[in-house]
């Protein structure tokens, strides 16, 4: 059985051919990075007129990259949640038009799922239960995972994600979009001790939750001072950045590291499985990496590629063709995520 998968929830336009037997026959990502590096994040309107020029190509060298035709494939599957909403849409009419006109299954997919089960998919084999940590430019949220299908929120920020916590503070900065990648970098010259920053909620043990937008502010301030202050970030010495963005990694992944061995100490699970880009992050990956050894639980991290956003993921439709769950042609976005229920 072959599964054309279609991704389009924020700003890359991805699509993949997969078989019910995991095996991936073609991956393409066509990035927006360059469409959106002058504003200093995603500019949404952008994004979606983005998605409806490139779809089409994208979706056609998939298929020609499997080497398989329209008529060789079984079903159509689609990120129809969460997202950007113009974005969503895109990729949603893209499958839906070819679910009537080939007469394919429908099969929707949850984006933050998908995040999870590049773990399974990089792992080779079951990966469930899990804690599942999803760190990305739009989520930072921790699950309960029994399943690949079934997530019971942990907790979730209250305010910026991760990633976006990245970007914005990159931007400021002077170092471009996408952020993350750009503040690893920068970090690699720079003392995280010199600047003071606050990990809100670090020492609350009762919540699961995550705080980033004070981490934004005071960034903010103690590059430039308080008030409202010409942000010029041509202003600042290199080392200044330097120290800032390794600074602002650090406080980062104390946070995300101290949430994610909570859950596990919470839910009694033993393994944790961890999704989206800034999972890309290499002084994260590593701190995982000594926690697991030090706190004895599994840790499955996937590679680079399967971190940032890509329509392998979306072999999770395997999971609920499996199910017998298909969608009907009236399938609807939904951009916003149910707020997790701060679960104490
Ligand atoms: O999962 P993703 O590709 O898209 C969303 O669903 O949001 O995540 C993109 C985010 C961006 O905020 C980007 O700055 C961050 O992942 N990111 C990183 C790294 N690579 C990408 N953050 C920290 N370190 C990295 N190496
Ligand atoms: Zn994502």
């Amino acid at each position: 059985m072959l599964i054309l998968t279609i991704e389009s929830t924020c700003d890359e336009t991805a699509a993949a051919v997969v078989s019910d037997a995991l095996e991936v026959r073609s991956s393409v990502v066509a990035s927006q990075e360059r469409l959106h590096e002058r504003y200093g994040g995603v500019v949404p309107e952008i994004a979606s007129r983005a998605h409806v020029e490139r779809i089409l190509p994208v979706i056609d060298e998939a298929l020609a990259k499997a080497g398989v035709t329209l008529a060789d494939l079984d079903a159509v599957a689609v990120a129809n949640r969460p997202g950007l909403g113009g974005s969503l849409l895109v990729g949603l009419m893209a499958a839906k038009a070819l679910a009537l006109a080939c007469d394919l299954p429908l099969v929707a997919i949850d984006h933050l799922q998908a995040h999870i089960y590049a773990c399974r998919l990089a792992a080779g084999r079951d990966v469930f239960p899990c804690v599942g940590l999803i760190v990305s430019g739009g989520h930072s949220n921790l699950y309960r995972c029994e399943s690949p299908l079934d997530f019971t929120p942990l907790g979730g920020t209250i305010d910026d994600a991760a990633g976006e916590a990245f970007d914005k503070v990159a931007s400021m900065l002077g170092l471009g979009f996408p952020g993350g990648p750009a503040i690893q970098q920068a970090a690699e010259r720079g003392d995280p001790r010199r600047f003071k920053l606050p990990r809100p909620l670090l020492d609350d043990p009762s919540r699961l939750d995550f705080s980033f937008s004070g981490l934004k502010t005071a960034v903010r301030y103690q590059l430039f001072g308080a008030g409202r202050p010409e942000m010029d970030a041509r202003a600042l010495e290199p080392q200044v950045v330097a120290d800032m963005a390794a600074g602002v990694q650090a406080a980062i992944i104390d946070c995300l590291a101290a949430k994610a061995v909570l859950a596990l100490k919470r839910t009694d699970y033993r393994r944790l499985c961890v999704g989206g880009g800034v999972a890309a992050n290499k002084p994260f990956r590593e701190r995982l990496e000594r926690l697991a050894a030090e706190h004895e639980f599994e840790l499955q991290v996937p590679p680079l590629s399967l971190c940032t956003d890509n329509a392998v993921m979306g072999a999770i439709a395997v999971e609920r063709i499996k199910a017998g769950l298909f969608e009907e042609l009236d399938l609807d976005i939904s951009a916003g995520l149910e707020r997790p229920t701060l679960a104490r």
